[in-house]
């Protein structure tokens, strides 16, 4: 019940205060930090709903596996978390890691774009949205490896591979639960998206295999790299299906004949490839025939969804259009305060090239190999936008076809379901042995940039939400997968008695009055929150004084034209296979020109 939620928010504060008064003269402790210490009382330019108030927590948890060996000069790695707790509960409390992918591209995507409660609002601030993932679940919106978003290490200390990426993030895990004990019980899932398709199943596997007790209860992966052997072919299939290549054209065998070399590098690996370089420039050529010239600017296909373009040689780099904004806010100063993310030297870029670069990924075998251990253990949901290139719902369907899982190959016998939400053909859904795969109609790279609902509504089934559990919000949206209907949750003012409406279920009944019962609590509540987060404040300041004061002065101050060094970085964001990193290690190189690459194939591609 939320009750208890609010309560538990005010008790360890309470319970930080009291430890802090009983040692005043000790510095802070070593290791684990106060859940206290990370809690965001105030984030500039968030215009919140008074009465259901976000309860936010962020900043930096020493994630270095290495620690104990490295030098007192060294940078230890600290990756960076936002945690936004979930508004309302449902069935039962639940609680999400959501990383981002590149390598090297910041959860601030999913957080400011995506599955999180807020979206810049084109006027310097923050407006708070519904159908957010954070509704019934708490998410923890992490930036790794250490180096991406606001998180930072040295960068003679970057990671090298998938490995040392996983280790990492079992420390953060680690000092995590310490931190946040009341968490260790709770049913966990872990999300992402693109590149993520590496992380996930690596994080997955580590976790299941660990000493940690967390309940990890499923993961989901939106448009991910997971295979490059079914997803590379896939580039060209995809761009006939959607008539971006005609497949009389002489650019359709062109395409053909390099799809097939790519193909070959694949046949002499010793370990299961992540990416080969020769298929890097594969993407970029097969859409070559679609590039224009439109008012004397050079316009190619956004590879991050194919219903757009975008200027030679972005195309796709300078979208979603938030970016820009994001930027300018995360750049400020007092909102890098607020988010106790100060320790972080360099200004948030989205996607760092030096990460990327940094992430030597022929060290280990790519996810698809893992997938089948962790599907033996836990549910898997394979999600995909229908309109993205870079990562296309073909590539995906081909490596469920000829993946092996849990005693079967392929998804079997099983019939695709159609999924409506809201009365529109959302997609299609089909669930196999631990494996689902849901297709989302008309979405792009970033899913939930574009179906919040729908996609939504897709992680809500997917962690078994009891739909008849929930009142207003998401809870008034229909939707069905197949005959799987969900209840509907109306007030009984919205529903003339002779509807055939569905009514509500005992169990919304029950939530209601519960929800009306938590009203009569709330101005108690509110009093006892407002006198610990006062004593937070003030214990804090007493601590850490610079991290509160605000200047005005200072503010005003801040440069909000961070465009053009953004523009530096985004010629290496990882996401979206980004232009080559000068700086960049050569390992990255597309080869040889001999391979008939112009220099616009010069481009690293990653995946965000
Ligand atoms: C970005 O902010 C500017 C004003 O600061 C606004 O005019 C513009 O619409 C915003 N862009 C987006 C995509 O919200
Ligand atoms: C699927 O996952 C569950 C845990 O949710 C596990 O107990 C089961 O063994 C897995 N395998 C199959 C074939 O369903
Ligand atoms: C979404 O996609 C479906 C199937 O591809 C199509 O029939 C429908 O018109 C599209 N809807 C919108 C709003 O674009
Ligand atoms: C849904 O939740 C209610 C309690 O709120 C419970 O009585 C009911 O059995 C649950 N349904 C399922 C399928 O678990």
């Amino acid at each position: 019940m939320p009750t208890r939620r609010y309560l538990r928010g005010t008790l360890i504060c309470a319970t930080s205060l009291l430890a802090f008064v009983n040692q005043p003269v000790k510095a802070a402790p070593t290791e684990v930090p106060s859940a206290a210490s990370f809690y965001v009382p105030y984030l500039p330019g968030l215009h919140q709903d008074t009465t259901h108030p976000l309860h936010i927590y962020a900043g930096h948890i020493l994630s270095d596996p290495d620690a104990d060996s490295a030098a007192s000069t060294d940078v230890l790695a600290h990756l960076f978390f936002v945690m936004v707790k979930a508004r309302k509960f449902a069935d039962k409390e639940r609680l999400m890691f959501w990383f981002n992918g590149g390598p090297g591209c910041s959860s601030f995507d999913g957080l400011m774009m995506e599955v999180g409660p807020w979206r810049i609002d084109g006027e310097g601030g923050l407006r708070t949205i519904d159908g957010g993932w954070d509704e019934y679940t708490t998410v923890v919106y992490v930036d790794q490896p250490a180096g991406t978003g606001l998180s930072y290490t040295s960068t003679n200390h970057y990671v090298h591979g998938l490995q040392q990426t996983t280790d990492q993030l079992m420390e953060f895990l680690r000092t995590f639960y310490k931190v946040f004990p009341e968490y260790e019980t709770v049913d966990t899932y872990l999300g992402g998206e693109s590149y993520a398709g590496q992380y996930i199943p690596y994080f997955a596997d580590a976790i299941l295999s660990s000493e940690l007790r967390m309940p990890l209860r499923g993961v989901a992966i939106g448009n991910g790299w997971i295979d490059g052997r079914n997803q590379y072919p896939a580039y060209l299939d995809y761009a006939v299906t959607h008539g971006l290549v005609d497949e009389s054209s002489q650019h359709y065998k062109d395409s053909k004949e390099k799809t097939n070399r790519c193909m070959t590098e694949f046949r002499g690996a010793t370990i299961e490839p992540v990416h080969i370089d020769q298929c890097e420039g594969l993407l970029q050529f097969i859409l070559k025939s679609k590039s224009r010239i439109v008012d004397g600017q050079p316009k190619c296909v956004n590879i991050y969804d194919i219903r757009l373009e975008d200027d030679e040689p972005y195309c796709g780099m300078q979208w979603p259009p938030d970016l820009k904004n994001i930027s300018s806010y995360l750049a400020r100063k007092d909102v890098i305060r607020a988010l106790h993310a100060e320790a972080k030297p360099e200004s948030w870029v989205e996607c760092s090239g030096r990460v990327s670069s940094e992430m030597r990924d022929y060290l280990s075998p790519s996810s698809v190999t893992l997938l089948p251990s962790v599907l033996e253990k836990i549910p898997v949901l394979l999600f995909a936008g229908d309109q993205d290139f870079i990562c296309n719902y073909m590539g995906i369907e081909s490596m469920i076809k000829s993946l092996t899982w849990n005693g079967e190959k392929g998804l079997g016998k099983v019939q695709t379901k159609s999924w409506t939400v809201n009365g529109m053909q959302a997609g299609t859904w089909v669930s196999s042995r631990n494996l689902t795969y849901a297709k989302i109609f008309n979405a792009s790279h970033m899913v939930p940039y574009d179906a919040p609902d729908i996609t939504h509504d897709m992680i809500l089934r997917f962690m078994g939400t009891n739909f008849s559990a929930i009142v207003d919000g998401s809870a008034r949206i229909p939707s069905a997968v197949g005959d799987d209907i969900k209840p509907i949750f109306m007030d009984s003012d919205d529903v003339p008695l002779s509807s055939s409406l569905p009514g509500k279920t005992p169990e919304q009944t029950k939530a209601q009055w519960d929800a009306y019962y938590n009203a009569g609590s709330v101005v108690l509540i509110f009093l006892l929150l407002a006198i610990a987060i006062g004593l937070c404040i003030w214990c804090r300041l007493r601590r850490r004084p610079v991290r509160l004061s605000r200047d005005p002065q200072l503010e005003e101050n801040i440069p909000l034209n961070g465009y053009d060094d953004e523009q530096a970085h985004r010629k290496r964001k990882g996401k979206e296979r980004a232009l080559e990193d000068e700086s960049g290690a050569a390992i990255f190189d597309v080869g040889e020109d001999e391979e008939g690459y112009t220099s616009d194939d010069v481009r690293k591609e990653r995946i965000d």
